[in-house]
Formats: structure tokens, sequence, C-alpha cells
């Protein structure tokens, strides 16, 4: 008969790790959400193998205060809120403090970070859970991290990644939903440094669903906006038959604001605005 016994942290933190981080695409997801929820207006993904070699996000946020760059590699280590109360109020994308400590957990990761008004910053490695020691950096406004090797120790999770094309392709998914639901920043995506998107900041959500699904597809859409009492309905709606075939990446994004796509064929009074 097999006894019970309690699993060392290092192994918990490593499963628990597979359930916030599944494949490259939710890293990116993850990174990218950070460097949103920080003010970023600038941000640049490059990736290399499908995002299982590499995965470097680099922002013009707000960045990380040197004395907090280790714990922003610890679990359950959050900015983003302090009280039970702050539950009921979150406004960022995230707020349960995984993201980094599972990132670290099954990968390699360098966080660098400066807040614009610090002359200095700080630079944190850190393998398979363990930080090393912070020493300074003096890189430019903000926060990049690079995560390599992507489930280097723990080897079922990694043979289960697809080949580089297919992770690349979630990658692409995750991306353009980003930059269809925050319009105002720039983006650019890179694949083993070829450039596979750029969106300047002031190009509108038109033109960005023209980048990624084609004129015709932009072309397919139709704005709305619409208020009544407090409620307030925008976002764009489409001929169904010329947009089928792209209905499954057009999804809402919770929390999020304007614009929001509705689904071909749903009648504008169906979701509410925000
Ligand atoms: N790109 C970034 N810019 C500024 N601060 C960041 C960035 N990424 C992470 N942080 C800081 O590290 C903390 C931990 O991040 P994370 O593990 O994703 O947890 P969460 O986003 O749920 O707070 C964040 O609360 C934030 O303070
Ligand atoms: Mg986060």
């Amino acid at each position: 008969m097999a006894r019970i016994h309690t699993l060392p942290p290092e192994l918990i933190g490593r499963i628990a790790a597979g359930e916030v981080v599944e494949r490259p695409a939710s890293a990116v997801k993850e990174l990218v959400e950070n460097s949103l929820d920080a003010g970023a207006t600038r941000i640049d993904i490059a990736v290399a193998g499908g995002g299982a070699d590499l995965i470097q996000v680099v922002d013009n946020g707000g960045g990380i205060h040197p004395d907090d760059i280790e714990l922003a590699l610890t679990n359950h280590t959050t900015s983003k809120l302090a009280t039970a109360a702050d539950l009921a109020g979150v406004g960022t994308l995230g707020f349960r403090g995984e993201a980094l400590a599972s990132l670290a957990a099954v990968a390699r990761v360098r966080l660098q970070s400066r807040p614009r008004d610090l002359p200095l910053g700080a630079d944190i490695t850190a393998e398979g859970g363990s930080p090393k020691g912070a020493v300074a950096w003096a890189g430019p406004g903000g926060t990049r991290v690079e995560v390599r090797q992507l489930f280097f120790n723990t080897p079922a999770r990694r043979k289960f990644l697809r080949a580089p094309e297919t992770e690349l392709g979630h990658i692409r998914e995750a991306f353009i939903r980003l930059a269809l639901s925050r319009l105002g920043v720039h983006l650019t995506l890179t694949h083993d440094g070829r450039l596979v998107y750029e969106v300047p900041g002031a190009m509108g959500f038109l033109d960005r669903a023209g980048l990624f699904f084609g004129a015709e597809v932009a072309n397919a859409l139709y704005a709305f906006q619409g208020e009544r009492d407090d409620a307030t309905a925008a976002g764009y709606i489409g001929e169904r038959d010329r947009l089928r075939p792209r209905r499954s990446i057009l999804p809402p994004q919770a929390p999020n604001r304007r614009p929001r796509v509705i689904r071909p064929g749903a009648s504008p009074g169906t979701r509410s605005g925000r």
C-alpha cells in the first residue's frame, strides 16, 4: 500500500506552474499583460523556436523598484492588490502574483527593470525556481523579461510542445487578441529575427483588423455605439458570411474596454460595452 507524503515545495511549484503556463503563448500573454498593467505604450516581443527557446518582452512601462525585484519572481507577490476588499475593484489584467514565479519555476528567467525616476534599476535571474542575487542595471526605463528554455526541468511538458510553427501560431493568436483589445499601444512581434507584426500605437481598430485578417474582413465590419441610462454598448458588427472563417479569432476580452467585436450575427443589444 502506498503511503501518503507531502510533496517538496520545489515540485509543488513546478506542477502549479504548468497550470499557469501551458505553452509559450500563455507566457507571452502573461508577460504582455504585465507590461500593459505597468502602463507601457510600447511593447516589443521577440520569440525564437516557437517560444520554446526564447521569449523576450521589452516594455517602456513603470518598471519595478530594485528593492522589489526579487519579490516579483516569488509566488503570490503582487503590487496590484493588498487586501481582500481590493479584489472587488481589480482593474488590472493580473493580480494573483503567479505568472513570473511560475515562469521562474519552469524556465531560465532574466528580469531587468528600471523605474524611470531612478538612476539604477536591477537585474536578476532565476533558473527553475531559485532567484540569484540581483545586480544593478542601468538600462532604459521600463522592464525587460527573457524566458529561455521553457519547461527545461519538466521534460514531460517540454515534450508536449508542438512544432515551432504551431506554437508560433498560438503566439500570433495571443498577440492579435492583445493588439485588438489595446489600442494606443505600439506592439511588435518578431520570430527567429524576422518581424511578424508591427502595430503602431496610432493604428485604429479597423486598420489593425485589416493588418491581421486582410482588407476583406476589415471592410465587412461596421462600427456601432449606443447608450441608454448608464449603459453603453460599442463595438463592431460584421457581415456574417464574410466573417465566418474568422469568427473564432475575434473574441470579447475581459476585463477590457472598447472597442469590442461582437460575434458575426449577434444583435447589438446582447452585450454591454464594458
Ligand atoms: N512588465 C512589468 N512592469 C512593471 N512591473 C512588473 C512587470 N512585470 C511584473 N511586474 C511586477 O511584478 C509583480 C508580479 O507579476 P506577476 O507574477 O505577473 O503577478 P501579477 O501580475 O498577478 O501581480 C507585479 O505585480 C508587478 O508589480
Ligand atoms: Mg501578471
